[in-house]
């Protein structure tokens, strides 16, 4: 049994950029969809492929998420369409499983009289998701963003004809804007994913992507995640956790402040001290992790997540529980969430030395604060731990960078395009 399941892998995902941002979610949803139909009305596709197609149709804007305050999808994409075109295609192509379909997503705004100027497989792909793109918008009637002649004046140059006359053929079969209407389609695309077991790679490589993406918006917190993750699978190991456990500490310690996406940023990068009520607000971010794992991930995984403030003492949130209340996985992450903001550069601190941090948990440990045998056998581990964690940091940052990079390269190079 799968500690998460493929359908809520896509759950997931769907409930934590729909917090960020309903309308882009939703406009990827339906064009993921309409692309899924086109392309099973040609029947010549594996399962795998149609999944992989319709995930990328759903996550064809995910460059969007980068920016804050994104209200008009349509407005801001017509104003930005290479920057969340490049993003996208670089958060796909280095943190997710189909890092080699990623050039689907580049292309979703090119011109159809333009793909002369392009080498790629999936030329066809990408024809049909960008029409399917546009057909949402269409369907929406968003006249200020799509001429109601559009399909009539534009055939062949700023789309694919034969990509439009597909729809329409799938939509004489399967009814798709019906569906779109009464809202069917939402079940169909769950149970399109559901089909197919994902690999626990595949998962975990999405949930990653995910994890990233969010966090691409403050570089501070995709190191502590994954300091977290790291730290609580190397504690779980040195006390010899099980395969399971150690499986729902990775889980657990990934997802575990996922619910900082609804916190704003200037409380997330805040560089002095937060006032009471900013606190509180900071302090919401477990029961939106909550919000969002309940019923989709396993209890287990749920539970280490949301309580990785809980303190053996009764005294951490959100629910005050005590040590009797709280499993060993559960401790293991509160210890590693520690020492991973200790040992962390954060923007409100600078990363603290080592002898600093080893008398701060050791008294925690003491005051019956955090477990004392995972802080033992961390004191005195404590330098091949983080040895060992700074290892992987080099390559997770040095994608960071990598990313950023390349951004800067193609921007200027696709700017030049228009
Ligand atoms: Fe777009
Ligand atoms: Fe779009
Ligand atoms: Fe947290």
């Amino acid at each position: 049994m799968s500690v998460i399941g493929s359908k809520d892998v896509y759950e997931i995902i769907k409930k934590t950029l729909g917090i960020i941002n309903a309308k882009i979610m939703n406009h990827g949803e339906i064009t993921g969809y309409i692309l899924y139909k086109m392309l099973e009305y040609e029947q010549q596709y594996t399962e795998q492929e149609l999944v992989d197609y319709t995930m990328l149709g759903i996550l064809h804007d995910i460059g969007l998420y980068k920016e804050d305050n994104v209200k008009n999808v349509t407005d801001f994409e017509t104003k930005n369409l290479w920057p969340h075109s490049i993003y996208g295609f670089l958060f796909l192509k280095y943190l997710s499983p189909m890092d080699d379909k990623a050039e689907i997503v580049l292309y979703h705004h090119l011109d159809y009289n333009r793909y002369g100027l392009i080498q790629s497989k999936y030329k066809h792909i990408i024809e049909y998701l960008n029409l399917a793109d546009k057909m949402d918008t269409f369907l929406h009637l968003r006249e200020e963003n799509l001429e109601k002649d559009y399909f009539a004046l534009h055939r062949d140059t700023k789309f694919s004809g034969a990509a439009l006359d597909l729809f329409h053929k799938a939509e004489a079969k399967y009814g798709i804007t019906a569906k779109l209407v009464d809202g069917t389609y939402r079940e169909e695309l769950s149970e399109l994913l559901a089909k197919r077991a994902f690999s626990e790679q595949y998962k975990r490589g999405f949930l990653e992507m995910l994890v990233y993406t969010i966090d691409f918006r403050s570089e501070h917190t995709v190191v502590h995640t994954l300091a977290t993750v790291n730290f609580a699978q190397q504690i779980g190991r040195l006390m010899r956790l099980s395969g399971k456990d150690l499986r729902d500490l990775y889980y657990g310690a990934l997802l575990h402040d996922l619910g900082k996406i609804a916190i704003p940023l200037n409380i997330l990068e805040s560089t002095g001290r937060l006032s009471d009520d900013e606190m509180k607000v900071m302090k919401a971010h477990v029961r939106i992790t909550e919000m969002i794992l309940e019923g989709v991930v396993d209890n287990d995984v749920l539970q280490i997540a949301v309580r990785h403030h809980e303190k053996l003492d009764g005294s951490g949130y959100h629910r005050g529980l005590t040590g009797d209340q709280l499993t060993l996985p559960q401790q293991i992450v509160a210890v590693a969430d520690i020492l991973s903001a200790l040992y962390g550069k954060r923007s409100y601190k600078e990363a603290f030395s080592s002898d600093l941090i080893k008398k701060i948990m050791t008294e925690d440990a003491e005051n019956n604060k955090i477990n004392k045998n995972a802080v033992d056998i961390l004191m005195r581990n404590y330098d091949k731990v983080i040895a060992e964690f700074e290892k992987e940091k080099e390559s997770t940052i040095g994608l960071y960078l990598k990313i950023k990079e390349q951004y800067a390269v193609m921007i200027e190079r696709f700017e030049a395009f228009n």
